[in-house]
């Protein structure tokens, strides 16, 4: 049997049809959205540890957002954003390319006229570019202007449009750069003051030591983001998850091979698909047994060392002595922290004599953090902590 359509998607955000749970989060945004659409500017902060599902949900909301609310969304990866100017010129380009017809993004395009050099469009419009003016001072002025294009915006598609929601996802390079922090707070507060009103819902996206930079250059940004954070699927998320993708491509999945898939992911969304993905591929009769559910769950083990673990880390762990510490946390019963003393006790000698090294490695190399108590410790993300669950169950399995 040639295999050729896994419905996994790992490392990349969901496709609408295969998204599951985050109900609560839903509705909270689609409250937003609602409030935003009577005029007003909403702001939201979605935040969780990587992986977690933020670009996934931020993907839905734009969909929903346009969809049943009439409004137009631009999704900013910000990952290349070097300044405020860079910033400006992605969520202008963002929005552009969001307008649904030609009519429409004829009119936005008028306001920002003076901003854009030419526009080539792709075939029926998909993959349109848009180049920017070189002109440094007309850039350099664009974080200035910009409220007064995204009202201008607005103003041309209003008969047509309800809002615009602007997505700002991987914050990571700006966070720290203070002007951002100043042009968010001064962005949100003309809108508050003004007149006029402008229903703009901005969403920034980020793990939560995103928020932590921003507040630091302005403290105000906390008071104006209401968080929003994504934690893992609950079981019964993770089983509809791992039905639904097998059974899209007529799979079925044995009763005892399903709590393996589900325990092993551990409810993190990006491990949902790396387990599924490895475990489809492992399968060759279109039913998933244990088998298949242990040997996919080592590959996809493999997978994420390599893809997600910073390749420091991965290097450190491959160390033998590294190893035999790691495969001994992994078959304690690792909850979110755990005790030093306790985790001591079932070392041998040399396991124990290495371990304060390896902790305090870990430490430097952004894996595990001290937790509140002293000698307590926790995983800096779930995606590490399972990680070191299924090292230690390939060791028994003798892989
Ligand atoms: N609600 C969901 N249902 C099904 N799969 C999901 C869901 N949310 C996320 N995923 C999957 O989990 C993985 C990680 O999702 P995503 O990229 O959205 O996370 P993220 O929090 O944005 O991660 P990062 O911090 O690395 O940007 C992807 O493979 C995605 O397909
Ligand atoms: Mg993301």
């Amino acid at each position: 049997m040639v295999k050729e359509n896994s419905p996994f998607t790992p490392g990349i955000p969901v496709p609408i049809d295969y998204f599951i749970g985050r109900a609560r989060e839903i509705e909270r945004i689609s409250r937003a959205i609602v409030q935003t659409s009577s005029g007003r500017n909403e702001n939201l902060f979605l935040t969780g540890e990587r992986g977690i599902g933020k670009s996934s949900l931020s993907a839905l909301t734009r969909y929903i957002a346009e969809e049943k609310y009439q409004f137009v969304g631009a999704h900013c990866y910000l990952g290349a954003a070097r300044n405020v100017s860079d910033v400006c010129r992605i969520v202008l380009t963002k929005m552009l390319q969001a307008m649904p017809d030609k009519g429409l993004f004829e009119r936005a395009r008028t306001i920002a006229g003076k901003y854009i050099k030419g526009i080539q469009l792709g075939v029926f419009g998909v993959g349109m570019n848009i180049e920017f003016t070189d002109d440094q001072k007309l850039l350099e002025d664009l974080p200035l202007n910009f409220l007064s294009i995204m009202r201008g915006i607005f103003e041309t598609i209003k008969e047509d449009k309800k809002g615009l929601l602007l997505i700002l996802d991987d914050l990571n390079g700006m966070s720290n750069v203070p002007e951002f922090s100043y042009f968010l707070k001064s962005f949100v507060d003309e809108i508050a003051s003004s007149q006029k009103p402008l229903p703009i819902l901005l969403i920034l996206v980020g793990i939560p030591d995103r928020m932590i930079d921003l507040t630091k250059n302005q403290p105000s940004i906390s008071r104006i983001f209401n968080v929003i954070e994504l934690n893992s699927m609950k079981n019964g998320e993770s089983k509809e998850f791992f039905q639904k993708a097998f059974g899209s491509v007529g799979i079925t999945i044995e009763p005892d091979a399903l709590p393996d898939l589900t325990h092993y992911s551990g409810g993190l969304p990006v491990l949902l698909h790396e387990v599924g993905d490895a475990v489809y591929w492992e399968d060759s009769d279109n039913s998933i047994d244990k088998d298949d559910a242990i040997k996919g769950i080592f590959h996809a083990a493999e997978n994420v060392g390599r893809k997600y673990l910073d390749q420091q880390v991965y290097q450190t762990l491959r160390s033998e002595t590294y190893r035999s510490i790691l495969r001994r946390m992994g078959k304690m019963p690792l909850e979110a922290e755990f005790k030093r003393k306790e985790l001591v006790k079932e070392m041998n000698d040399s396991e124990r004599r290495n371990f304060d090294n390896f902790r305090r490695r870990m430490e430097e190399l952004g894996v595990l953090t001290k937790g509140e108590v002293q000698g307590e410790y926790k995983f800096v993300n779930e995606l590490f902590r399972l990680y070191v669950i299924i090292e230690s169950l390939m060791a028994e399995a003798g892989q």
